[in-house]
């Protein structure tokens, strides 16, 4: 059943995130925005325009003065200032202006990237989020976080863009490989772990449902997941707070992103991440040994690692002293007092990060 759900800020409706299972309602939602006659820039990436571009773009051209596709390399790697520039031009070279509008049709790097575009373009022009993998129709089309790497530092430079809408399509999943499927749910795991331990039961006891993409509880659980970011979004949009709960995971997982090159997807390293975060909990006294390790083996069914070879341990913990948000003031590790309640630690040393991370070194028991 398509839903609904609206961002408000300051007790002000802002944007509403619509779950749907197609996109025939999106003609009327831009319209209803206001882009009547206006120029879309529906800006994707080399995977997914081929697959959904063209129908967006016959459905928005009943409504828009030109729709356009601008498309990039698909991947992590494009996630940079070059390919920011290269949209922009295309920008201008269609005389985009302040009333036009992007769609952002893609996963989290076309979210980032064209959202990013989109705060910066002529000081801002609007964007509608149209996430297509299922880590951006859970985690990165909501909230308004956009930006880029730069060199070895990811998401380094960016902006705070709230779009005017998010629009999922939860069919375009189908389309989704299964690696990058899983990948998301390293996602929608950190969610139960850290706000809702019923969802986590829940997301367990479905598991059968999740593998075989059934519809309805997808819906499900991607309305959930929102909902959850809503939260969290709507209690601290700057990330001055709590927001930094949903790092959970993220310092070790980024580290280990960058140490292998981007080889493994964003949503396994988090998985790792999760782990060895949860192994800290537990060498704290947080969490009981059957906690620590049922946490960990659950990420298994949903094909997530819950360890890794071939890392230097002491390197992941120098590379989460070069995060951005280390550089920020110290590292707030996000820590869990149990399944469904995480907090913010600032005390977490380097020997503890470092015991974290060699516990989800591959190790021959440890499989
Ligand atoms: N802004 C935020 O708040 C936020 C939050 C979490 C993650 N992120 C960012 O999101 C990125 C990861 O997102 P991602 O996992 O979606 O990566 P991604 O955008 O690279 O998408 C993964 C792959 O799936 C393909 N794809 C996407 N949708 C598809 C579909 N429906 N059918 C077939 N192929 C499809 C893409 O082309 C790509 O190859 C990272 O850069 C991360 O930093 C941002
Ligand atoms: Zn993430």
């Amino acid at each position: 059943m398509p839903s609904t759900i609206t961002i408000n800020m300051n007790k002000k409706p802002i944007y509403d995130i619509r779950i749907e299972n197609d996109f025939k309602a999106l003609p009327e939602a831009v319209a209803g925005l206001g882009f009547e006659g206006k120029r879309a820039a529906i800006v994707s990436d080399s995977n997914v325009a081929p697959l959904y571009a063209d129908e967006i773009k016959t459905l928005l051209e009943g409504v828009c003065s030109e729709v356009f596709v601008v498309s990039f390399e698909a991947g992590e790697k494009s996630k940079n200032m070059d390919t920011v520039t290269t949209i922009l031009r295309q920008f201008v070279e269609h005389k985009m202006n302040r009333h036009d509008f992007v769609i952002a049709l893609g996963g989290g790097v076309v979210g980032d990237v064209a959202g990013f575009c989109a705060a910066i373009y002529m000081r801002g022009i609007d964007v509608i989020q149209v996430p297509t993998s299922l880590l951006a129709q859970v985690d990165s089309s909501v909230g308004g976080k956009t930006g880029v790497d730069l060199d070895a530092y990811k998401n380094m430079v960016g902006a705070f863009k709230m779009p005017r809408l998010v629009y999922m399509n939860t069919a375009t999943l189908k389309s989704l490989d299964a690696r990058q499927f899983y990948s998301g749910m390293g996602e929608v795991m950190k969610y139960g772990l850290i706000m809702d331990a019923s969802f986590y039961e829940w997301i367990i006891s479905k598991m059968y449902e999740i593998h075989d993409r059934d519809a309805d509880t997808l819906e499900e659980m991607i309305a959930h997941c929102c909902a959850c970011k809503q939260r969290i979004v709507e209690r601290d949009p700057h990330e001055e707070g709590d927001r930094a709960l949903l790092n959970f995971g993220h310092t070790i997982g980024h580290a280990i992103e960058k140490a292998k090159n981007f080889e493994l997807l964003h949503g396994e390293c988090v998985a790792l991440g999760c782990v060895a975060a949860a192994y800290i909990s537990f060498k704290r006294g947080k969490l009981s040994t059957e906690e620590y390790y049922e946490i960990r083996d659950m990420f298994v069914p949903f094909k997530l690692p819950i360890s890794i070879d071939d890392i230097d341990a002491q390197n992941i913990v120098e590379l989460t002293r070069s995060d951005k948000k280390a550089l920020d003031g110290g590292i707030k590790f996000i820590l869990l007092k149990r399944v469904g309640k995480a907090y913010i630690d600032t005390s977490v040393t380097r020997e503890e990060i470092l015991e974290g991370v060699k516990e989800i070194e591959y190790r021959e028991d440890n499989e």
